[in-house]
């Protein structure tokens, strides 16, 4: 279905594919005009292993597999995905993006005054953002997984975060909308990631690493509110509608 001068766009669309190129690397140079011919040199693999390795996963989808983080067959499994792929990439992202972002912003901020505001906005996604992690890693995560433990082994159940999961969740939940707000507003005061014609390099790439984030953590935001935290509140054996406000994305 795909050859190497399909654009990686096209292909990042179909969440199993592109958990394929985030396997390869692929995505992390993804730019809305590379093909996945020029993506592959880039990331330093072979075409035709990504195009077999694609063309699996894709059929596995179509013999009926779920592509919503089921491919993850426990929660501690799922657990460690996020936070092997997703949060070190986010974290990797923002340290490298906001010394971007300062760079072009003393290059070109004096004339281009939404500079100034990419970065502001970046620095307060980060901050929040690693905050975040900090509470699902050291609280949350290790609850669902020594909760899930508790139901395989049918031995207690551990003693929630704050009284019940709803609440935590709901917390999460909230910060996950208030991502998505920064997310939209930085896609705004890019125009969509669009560099002006005569921008640098510097300028060029920090649009590329701000669209492969946003790509990056719909994904994140997608397996954690779609499936992490529900799979948590069944094993808790808490009513889904119990964590309300949690973003359908
Ligand atoms: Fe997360
Ligand atoms: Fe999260």
């Amino acid at each position: 279905m795909w050859n190497a001068g399909s654009p990686l766009r096209d292909i990042v669309r179909h969440a199993r594919a592109r958990r394929v190129l985030e396997d390869l690397h692929v995505e992390r140079v993804f730019s809305g005009d590379r093909t996945l011919g020029q993506g592959c040199a880039l990331a330093g693999c072979a075409v035709e292993t990504a195009l077999e390795l694609l063309e699996r996963a894709m059929a596995r989808g179509r013999s009926g597999g779920a592509d919503d983080g089921g491919e993850h067959p426990s929660v501690a499994a799922l657990v460690q995905h996020i936070v092997g792929v997703h949060h070190a990439y986010a974290r990797e992202a923002f340290e490298k993006l906001a010394l971007l972002a300062d760079e072009v912003a003393r290059a070109h901020g004096a004339r281009h005054g939404a500079l100034g505001e990419v970065r502001a906005l970046l620095d307060q996604l980060a901050v929040q953002q690693i905050v975040h992690f900090e509470k699902e890693e050291r609280v949350l995560f290790p609850y669902l997984v020594a909760l899930e433990t508790a139901r395989l082994r049918g031995g207690p159940l551990p003693q929630p975060p704050i009284g019940g999961l709803a609440t935590p969740i709901r917390i999460i939940a909230t910060e996950h909308g208030h991502a998505d707000r920064l997310l939209e507003d930085l896609r705004i005061a890019t125009r969509d990631y669009t560099p002006p014609d005569d921008a640098d390099d510097d300028w060029r790439a920090l649009y590329e690493g701000l669209r492969a984030l946003e790509l990056d953590m719909e994904r994140h935001l997608a397996l954690e509110n779609g499936s992490l935290y529900r799979r948590g509140m069944a094993l808790a054996d808490e009513p889904p509608g119990s964590a309300p406000g949690a973003p359908s994305r």
